[in-house]
């Protein structure tokens, strides 16, 4: 296995370094190579993502990546340039972000929900593909576009996907998550896949929800949901509050799926490189250690990954959460407990 490291910026370091404590463990011998992208080499060089680079990391099985992002570049930059360009042209079109409570995780919902959802986002197209543009600019006839591209190829197989994990779950259930009402073109060609694909699927049940009405849903019957399908940016938008309802994004991973593997996929923490507390041994490593464990069971290393699973498991439901530990300690407990 050939794994491309970017641990970036902020927290992204220390966290990057805990996730590839606990791997060593798990397979070791991985072999490794560490890049040097993020708001360092940008700030030293003026160079985000060369093309030396890109195509290197190509050749790698997988990618392991920290955070992205500091005060001292100006916002966007290396989010667009680094991290959005690494999605598209990885043809990462399937961004997956499971939302699971464990047992003994604090939630900021009352009760005790069940929630273990997947929220499949699509990747690669939506309102992030920079196409827009502003007319008139700095008058008062100013017009700003952010154009949504949906393309029938690019919702089918994001959709496509979606209904084959909804097949593998128990549940069987599939959630449409859109704006259809006021959205109808974008809306009406998701929609019409959605249909269109579920003849396929008889045996997994299909909904639809309007992405506001899912804010509220979330917060008070989180339960209901098995897997989320729905476009980039509702995607970003339901994943924060999923993560939120399920302890925090400090627990929540991700992966940017290529599932046809023309390309590696790389595996994420859904946070950011959280600057205010970065080197100060605070982030909690554990969706840096997650996110390994969707990397190994993408190459199929579903005991290893499982092992991840279990350890963290463990580990959150014996936690005291007013003190769970630094990020060192995390990582070096979950390390011991993987063994
Ligand atoms: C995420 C992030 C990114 C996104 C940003 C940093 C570009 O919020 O991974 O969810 O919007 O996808
Ligand atoms: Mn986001």
């Amino acid at each position: 296995m050939k794994l491309g490291v970017i641990p970036g910026d902020g927290i992204g370091v220390e966290v990057t370094a805990e996730a590839l404590r606990v791997l060593d463990v798990v397979v070791p011998g991985v072999e490794k190579v560490e890049y040097d992208l993020g708001a360092a080499r940008y700030r030293r060089t003026g160079e985000i993502l060369p093309d030396s680079v890109l195509h290197e990391v190509r050749g790698h099985d997988a990618i392991l990546l920290g955070a992205i992002g500091d005060p001292s570049v100006p916002p966007g930059v290396l989010e667009r340039d680094l991290l959005l360009r690494l999605r598209f042209e990885l043809d990462h079109y399937v961004n997956l972000r499971p939302a699971k409570l464990y047992p003994g995780v604090r939630t900021p919902l009352t009760g005790e929900p069940e929630i273990d959802f997947v929220v499949y986002r699509e990747g690669t197209e939506g309102p992030y593909t920079g196409n827009g543009g502003v007319l008139r600019r700095g008058t008062p006839n100013e017009v700003a576009t952010e154009v949504s591209v949906n393309t029938a190829f690019g919702v089918e197989r994001v959709v496509r996907a979606a209904f084959e994990r909804a097949r593998s779950r128990p549940r069987k259930r599939l959630t449409l998550v859109h704006k259809t009402n006021v959205l109808r073109h974008a809306g009406g060609v998701w929609q019409r896949i959605v249909n269109e694909v579920a003849a396929e699927f008889p045996d997994v049940t299909v909904d639809y929800n309007h992405v506001d009405a899912v804010m509220i849903h979330l917060v008070t019957h989180p339960e209901r949901y098995d897997v989320i399908v729905t476009d980039n940016l509702f995607g970003d938008i339901v994943t924060d509050l999923a993560g939120a309802i399920c302890g925090g994004i400090g627990l929540a991973a991700s992966a940017n799926v290529n599932p046809e593997r023309l390309f590696p996929s790389m595996f994420e923490p859904v946070h950011g490189s959280a600057p205010d507390i970065a080197g100060q041994d605070k982030a909690d490593p554990t969706a840096a250690v997650l996110s390994v464990a969707l990397l190994l069971e993408h190459l199929g290393e579903t005991a290893a990954a499982a092992r991840i699973e279990a350890a963290v498991r463990a580990d959150l439901a014996a936690r005291d959460p007013e003190n769970p530990g630094g990020t060192r300690e995390i990582g070096e407990r979950l390390a011991t407990a993987v063994a």
